[in-house]
């Protein structure tokens, strides 16, 4: 693990870190030659804030038991893959992302919950008062992975889908999308996702989501977590193909919890990135002709979105700390004297 972490050191201590949980409290450590502390580090990143927030709140209150262990926790986008299967790492990260299915094969990350977007309520409207439109609103994030397929710089599904919306407002017939920035975007012309500036949107509370039939989840530098609130409305998730995946995706199923677009072909046998008017076109003929079929998928999202709260977190946590610590038998007697060497450095352990 030293070593590993040595490699490691590239990413900043706020992002990448070790926890050690011993008798039940969570200890941050910066560096393995450091000190273990309760107190979260000076700097640290939102998600460890949450996670202290929450994970270590339970802890302290008893309301869950974790085994004693020691892992690297890191809460970078984990763009960089620090899991790459290439990298002949010593032990996994938990991590919040991962890639699956992109070169040198799936990234070996153990994927852990972020504690950020929780759904903590399902979200619904009368389906007949939403707004027949396929709606985002998002900051301009952009993982750049599709520039190969799309022959296109950036080749950002965020920007374009929202330069489609744009297009088909100034055109008078923005009846498909409605896909908004929130913030403005300069990056323009003939080779990029946009051929002209996009217009600022304000960004929207949650629960304006579920004002729309479709909603759309878009990726922003890898995968979007907001995906999991989508799926807490009675609307349909409208999920853009994509290699980035958090803890639970593996479970979830094309039009079984969701519609995908993105990274087809069009009828000439090319890559097209505006294959989501066919699929709207798609599941609004699917609500027509079989509305119950439609609210199935719905309701099915919404039954994982019941599962994807703070208390399953927390417990995903556990179960996945229990199956990491069994992996070493000598955990326990390298967490003994690992300990006693804390102390002597000086920790209140
Ligand atoms: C992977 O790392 C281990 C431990 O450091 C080393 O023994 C082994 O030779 C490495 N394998 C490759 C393919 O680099
Ligand atoms: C809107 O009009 C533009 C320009 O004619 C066209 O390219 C686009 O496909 C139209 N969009 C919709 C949703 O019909
Ligand atoms: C994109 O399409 C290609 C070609 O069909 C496929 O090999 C790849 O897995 C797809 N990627 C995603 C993320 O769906």
């Amino acid at each position: 693990m030293y070593s590993y972490y040595q490699n490691e050191a590239k990413l900043p201590p706020h992002i990448l870190v070790l926890i050690l949980i011993y008798n039940n409290r969570l200890y941050w450590l910066t560096h393995p030659d450091g000190r273990a502390q309760l107190e979260l580090p000076e700097r640290a990143s939102q998600y460890m804030h949450q996670l202290d927030r929450h994970l270590g709140k339970a802890m302290r209150a008893g309301w869950i038991k974790l085994p004693n262990v020691l892992f690297i926790y890191n809460t970078d986008d984990n763009s960089g893959r620090t899991g790459n299967p290439n990298r002949n790492i010593t032990v996994p990260p938990f991590s919040l992302c991962k890639s699956r299915g992109w070169f040198h094969g799936d990234d070996l990350d153990i994927l852990v919950p972020q504690m950020i977007a929780i759904p903590d309520a399902l979200h619904s409207v009368p389906w007949h008062l939403k707004k027949d439109l396929a709606f985002f609103r998002g900051v301009p994030s952009c993982s750049r992975i599709w520039e190969q397929t799309y022959k296109r710089e950036e080749a950002c599904a965020r920007m374009h889908l929202a330069y489609l919306s744009e297009r088909d407002r100034r055109a008078g017939n923005a009846t498909a999308l409605d896909v908004g920035l929130a913030d403005e975007y300069k990056v323009v012309g003939p080779d990029k996702s946009t051929p002209y500036e996009l217009p600022k949107f304000e960004r929207v509370p949650l629960s304006t989501h579920a004002h729309y039939k479709w909603l759309l989840n878009l990726e922003g530098m890898v995968a979007a977590y907001r995906m999991g609130q989508l799926l807490s409305m009675n609307s349909l998730v409208l999920y853009q193909r994509s290699i980035f995946i958090e803890y639970y995706y593996r479970s979830l199923q094309p039009w079984v919890h969701y519609v995908p677009f993105w990274n087809a072909t069009g009828p000439d046998g090319e890559p097209v990135m505006d294959d989501v008017y066919r699929v709207l076109d798609d599941v609004r003929r699917l609500d027509r002709e079989q509305p119950a079929a439609l609210q199935r998928i719905i309701a099915n999202a919404q039954g994982v979105a019941k599962l994807l709260g703070k208390q399953m977190r927390l417990e995903y946590y556990r179960v996945a700390l229990e199956r990491y610590k069994n992996l070493f038998p000598d955990m326990d007697p390298y967490l003994d004297s690992y300990v006693q060497e804390l102390r002597k450095r000086g920790s209140d352990i």
